[in-house]
């Protein structure tokens, strides 16, 4: 009797967690689909036209161009605006250089 009490907690205990997990999940990828910016936000065939903009007022023009497709094809992500911003993209922002340098622009 009391064994069978707990294994129907228990029970409902997992299915619990599980439905939390599945609400989380569906969530988050609400969120992700619902902004114009974040990981996954840009497809491989768009991160020409997104680094464009990026790096549009660098006066490195063609190394950022370089290092942001390079990023946006890794991380399917470039950030708002022409700097900084890199909080949008985890990926982009944690991949760094060798040295520990940002990679990204
Ligand atoms: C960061 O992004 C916002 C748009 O989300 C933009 O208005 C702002 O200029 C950006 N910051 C920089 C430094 O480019």
């Amino acid at each position: 009797m009391t064994k069978s009490v707990l294994v129907v907690f228990l029970l409902a205990l997992i299915s619990f967690a599980l439905l939390q997990n599945w609400v989380l999940a569906t969530s988050t990828t609400n969120h992700v689909n619902k902004g114009s910016y974040g990981p996954g936000s840009v497809k491989s065939t768009q991160c020409p036209s997104h680094c464009t903009r990026r790096c549009s007022k660098t006066q490195y023009h063609k190394p950022c161009m370089f290092f942001c497709q390079k990023c946006c094809r890794k991380c399917l992500c470039v950030p708002p605006g022409y700097y900084g911003n890199k909080s949008v993209c985890p990926c982009y922002n944690n991949w760094k250089t060798k040295r520990g340098g940002p990679k990204c622009p």
